[in-house]
């Protein structure tokens, strides 16, 4: 493997159909920018593109539920999404977006090229339609009850309670999420990219970094929750994945007779990142090709884990299998980021909303990108808490980084009137913060390379940590009077720390980096130059001014009060429709009625399933239930609850379920059970 010449960058496109949240932010484009901006100031030449996904159920949904055209909805967020990174200081060489005409023809050319090399099986199928909405139901237009866990609001695509990829066919009890119907299966062709015939060099691209005979990338750089959920996908056998769609939104399937297909998002939003390149390319008089094509160059995808899958097994094949494009050469994947104890959500309005946080904290930027790289889900799932940003941003931007600079300027201008003095005689205090000095850049700069952000900033605030301690452990203001020559010494390695933290800070820090490194008058923050002394004797360095400001319990208490309407606002609103109507033959076909819980127990390996054993009154039958997670076993035992006794039984989890338990769902997603007011005796009917 030879070093690389160039680095091609990418931040999953988020969709438009919201403003930017934390989550988005922290997974994908925050750890991106920190290495992007530590790569340019090492001289490394880099391409960082991102952009607006426009396409999709994500979008046609959002549309319908404002009443809005699809286009409406994504002109705005693009709009408000690109100005939101570029105040939030995410430099970007470009953010493009998937709806314009150049991407239309890129996905359409890529698609077509795939077509005539044999990439895709073309089959006839039956789908789910809507009658009512005329439209077949693919991945969020369709929910029903997840076959693996039992929850009952899974997608045609995915379930997003235990992870597991759908298919609308898996859905039992499938609803049609346009008009609540239920949907009848309709026959149409669909494009499938078969991934089976893909395993072997997968696998081998996967386990061991080898493609095509040679080594492409070392497996040891990549995290193990990547590599975990590729072999797992490998290993449970790689199906055909249907790559076109049914809808009218989208990029236009561009063969004849297709009208009313669009390309699914998989050969949509990567060929994005790739028409983001050209374009910045062909601005700036680069050749797009050298980025994507060559082999010096590493292709380096930043997403959340929602998106492993898509970037480390499908983008490859595609890639390949159009030929000439290096494969990704690492995909450091974040895991998710919670907030105050919950998943970050935008329907429920669960999240702290990047254009919010930018209008009521002006300029500081800093401080959440510092709050949101020290607990970045790099490993595992992490949560962000507003008390936690308050303690951060006062016990550590404030107290050591700000204080120490702060102390360094203020003294230097105290005895020096700003001038730099002159270091004398070291002593080994004084080699041991030089030698902290010299080491932080490389140790910073392999931290990040290493994709590894959050101890990455945590050994770059380690100098001004160092710093700091040192400066209150030599005391300059105890020495000023009976050893000025000293203190000399003492205040030129800390203005040498000061001058060296901008350097070593600037990819997390970068507004609080331009500060300091104004104040000091160094201009070009390059890389290679950190690691020595930088500020010559009889430099003048200017006051800094207040680095950051504390935190007040009152800001975070109004944040989290803020959160919580919010969420209790959003649940007003999130009332699904009234259901199509049905006819009163087919309600009178519903046999419901009382029946006692006799036994409950949990059902293995599932944390939301209980085996309920029910007395109906005409018999004792078993009935499966997802209430693990509300009720105790021991104490629903004695209940009399109603239950439906005629649904087709059905397997769940290896346990037959003749019925189901009618249950009472509040805007918090807590179970009840349906009772009888007055009571009742198992048996009795209800209608
Ligand atoms: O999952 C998502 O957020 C989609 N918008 C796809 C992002 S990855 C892509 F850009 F390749
Ligand atoms: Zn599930």
């Amino acid at each position: 493997m030879t070093a690389p010449k160039r680095y091609m960058v990418t931040s999953a496109l988020p969709y438009a159909n919201g403003p930017l949240h934390i989550g988005h932010i922290a997974g994908a484009m925050l750890p991106a920018d920190i290495y992007v901006r530590h790569l340019r100031s090492a001289g490394e030449d880099v391409a960082f593109v991102c952009g607006s996904d426009e396409h999709g159920a994500a979008i046609t949904l959002r549309a319908k539920k404002e009443g809005v055209t699809p286009k409406d909805i994504v002109d705005q967020y693009h709009e408000l999404m690109k100005k939101t990174f570029a105040e939030f200081g995410i430099e970007f060489d470009i953010y493009d977006r998937t709806s314009s005409p150049e991407h239309h023809k890129n996905a359409q050319d890529f698609f077509l090229t795939l077509l005539e090399k044999g990439s895709f099986e073309v089959k006839t199928e039956e789908q789910y339609f809507d009658h009512e909405a005329q439209q077949f139901l693919a991945d969020r237009y369709i929910t029903g009850t997840c076959p693996k866990c039992g929850h009952d609001h899974a997608y045609g695509d995915q379930c997003e309670n235990c992870g597991s990829a759908l298919s609308p066919t898996d859905l039992i009890d499938p609803r049609s999420v346009l008009s609540g119907s239920k949907p009848e299966l309709k026959e149409t062709s669909l494009w499938y990219l078969p991934m089976g015939d893909h395993e072997d060099w997968l696998r081998d691209y996967i386990e061991n970094g080898q493609f095509e005979g040679k080594s492409q990338h070392e497996v040891k750089e990549w995290k193990k929750h990547v590599i975990g959920q590729c072999k797992s996908w490998i290993d449970s056998g790689l199906q055909s994945r249907a790559m076109t769609r049914d809808l009218d939104w989208g990029v236009p399937v561009p063969v004849e007779g297709a009208d009313g297909k669009v390309l699914y998002v998989w050969l949509d939003a990567p060929i994005g990142y790739i028409t983001a390149t050209q374009k910045w390319a062909k601005e700036h008089g680069k050749n797009w090709e050298d980025y994507w094509k060559s082999e010096d160059s590493h292709l380096v995808h930043f997403i959340g884990k929602d998106n492993i899958v898509f970037h480390c097994l499908i983008f490859p094949i595609l890639l390949r299998e159009h030929g000439d494009y290096v494969l990704p050469y690492n995909v450091p994947a974040n895991e998710f980021m919670n907030l105050e104890g919950d998943k970050i959500s935008t329907s429920r309005n669960w999240a702290v909303w990047l254009h919010e946080y930018l209008e009521e904290f002006p300029g500081k930027q800093d401080e959440l990108r510092y709050v949101l790289a020290s607990i970045m889900p790099e490993q595992k799932d992490s949560e962000f808490t507003w008390n936690d940003y308050k303690d951060r941003v006062n016990n550590e931007l404030a107290d050591i980084l700000g204080n120490f600079i702060n102390r360094a300027v203020v003294l230097t201008h105290k005895y020096y009137d700003g001038a730099v003095p002159a270091a004398g005689e070291l002593l080994p205090q004084d080699e041991e913060m030089l030698q902290t000095i010299a080491a932080t850049p490389e140790k910073v700069a392999k931290l990040i390379r290493g994709y590894r952000f959050r101890e990455a900033q945590l050994e770059a605030m380690n100098l001004a940590r160092a710093g700091n301690k040192y400066l209150t452990e030599e005391e300059p203001w105890k020495k000023i009077k009976e050893d000025p020559e000293r203190v000399k010494t003492i205040m030129n390695i800390c203005v040498q720390v000061a001058a060296n933290l901008p350097y070593v800070l600037h990819p997390f820090l970068p507004n609080t980096s331009a500060k300091i490194a104004s104040a000091l008058g160094l201009n070009h923050l390059e890389w290679n130059e950190a690691g020595k002394s930088l500020l010559e004797p009889g430099t003048s360095i200017e006051k800094t001014p207040i680095l950051f400001t504390k935190v007040d319990d009152e800001l975070v208490s109004a944040q989290v009060a803020k959160l919580e309407e919010a969420k209790a606002a959003s649940q007003e609103r999130e009332l699904e429709p009234v259901k199509a109507n049905v006819p009163f033959e087919q309600f009178a076909g519903l046999d419901i009625r009382i029946a006692e819980i006799l036994d409950a127990e949990p059902i293995k390996k599932t944390k939301k399933l209980l085996k309920l054993t029910i007395r109906t009154g005409v018999d004792e039958r078993t009935v499966v239930s997802g209430i693990a997670e509300h009720y105790k076993p021991e104490e629903i035992i004695g209940k009399k609850v109603c239950v439906l006794l005629n649904l087709e039984p059905r397997k769940i989890k290896g346990v037959e379920s003749q019925g189901m338990v009618l249950m009472a769902e509040n805007a918090a997603g807590e179970l009840s059970f349906v009772t009888a007011e007055k009571g009742a005796e198992p048996g009795d009917g209800v209608a």
